[in-house]
């Protein structure tokens, strides 16, 4: 299975990192427009190196690629590896616009590839565990308090563009919207209040929000997220309750690693579970391979991108025009 990377500064080093140490796969090139990092990467990695994915796509002959660049240029990309029969692993968000995310399962459907989004939360244990428990003797979730404050402040101009990051309730709170998609299922309304509290000079980008979704299923959940907080309180944790209970996750921002949950007939036997040292990115181009091989729908599937994309634009809607957008 030969292997490409586009975009290489930011978390395409991970990506290439991970390819580049699992076995089924041979890492055979990477690209990025700027010509030194491109080249850096070939001559680290002993792989081939260019600054356009038209000519690598047109020289190599890859199986898969990572797309790693900013999300303006996301449907772009897929286009071009998806008209020639390359399967694709683009990373989250899935595209600055819902109108992108449609056009990008569409031309990968009509071409029969794989378009797996990157969703990593997905493949995170406690939250895997969490569903599990949702769907057997838990129950479903019906309440839910996310807490998601990114720490640190982006600098990047693309991070901040309504046109392509589209600040960071896109670009972070993403992973929230589909994580709780994936552990509640569709979303009906929404309705959130936010700001420019931190990083004025970005106005009229929002920097933070709190948001609330209603599900179809009828159950609640309520979001925090945006650029509030700093790495000292690097954080993040689900609150979850039902008729039959109630339970926790909690870690590291984007490292969640404790589950704890009890139920409301022994409410002192509390159960927990921990799931240390776990390598999401490992697990989710495992993954990709394994739908390459079987052609199965990835579990971050482009409709599931998607629907994250648009529950974050609806966001977005919502705190600008001050009323709840139903979905
Ligand atoms: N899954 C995660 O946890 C995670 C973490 C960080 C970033 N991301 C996502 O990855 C994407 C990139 O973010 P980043 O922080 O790595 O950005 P970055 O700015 O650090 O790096 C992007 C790289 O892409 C290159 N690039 C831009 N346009 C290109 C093009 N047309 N062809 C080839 N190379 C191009 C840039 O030169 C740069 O080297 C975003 O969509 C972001 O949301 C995901």
């Amino acid at each position: 299975m030969k292997i490409g990377v586009i975009g290489l500064a930011g978390v395409g080093r991970t990506h290439v990192d991970r390819w580049a140490t699992i076995p089924d796969a041979d890492l055979v090139s990477v690209c990025d427009i700027v010509p030194q990092i491109a080249d850096d990467f070939a001559s680290k990695y002993n792989v081939k190196g260019y600054t356009s994915t038209e000519e690598m796509l047109a020289k190599e002959d890859l199986t898969a690629i990572s797309i790693c660049t900013p999300p303006k240029v996301h449907l772009t990309l897929t286009r071009m590896a998806a008209e020639r029969g390359i399967h694709v692993l683009c990373e989250k968000p899935m595209a600055s616009t819902v109108a992108d995310c449609q056009a990008m399962i569409s031309v990968c459907k009509a071409n029969g590839v794989v378009l797996q989004i990157g969703h990593k939360k997905r493949f995170i244990p406690p939250l895997l565990r969490l569903k599990e428990l949702a769907a057997s003797e838990f129950g479903p979730i019906q309440y839910m308090v996310h807490r998601y404050p990114h720490p640190g402040m982006s600098n990047k101009d693309w991070f901040w563009a309504e046109d392509d990051g589209g600040g960071p309730i896109l670009e972070n709170a993403v992973h929230a919207a589909d994580i709780l998609g994936f552990l509640m299922g569709d979303v009906e309304r929404v309705y959130a209040e936010a700001g420019t509290f931190f990083a004025p000079h970005r106005k009229p980008q929002i920097d933070s929000a709190v948001f609330t979704l209603r599900f179809k299923s009828g159950a609640i959940a309520v979001v925090n997220a945006g650029m509030v907080s700093m790495e000292a309180f690097n954080f993040e944790d689900f609150y979850v309750a039902n008729e039959n209970g109630v339970a926790e996750v909690t870690g590291g921002f984007d490292r969640a690693e404790t589950l704890r949950y009890a139920f409301r007939t022994a409410p002192s036997d509390v159960q927990q579970e921990e799931y240390p040292n776990f390598d999401a990115f490992r697990a989710e181009i495992e993954h990709f391979i394994e739908c390459i091989r079987t052609g199965n729908e990835p579990r971050a599937s482009g409709e599931a991108g998607m629907k994250a994309v648009e529950i974050c634009r609806a966001v977005k809607k919502s705190a600008e025009i001050g009323a709840p957008v139903e979905l």
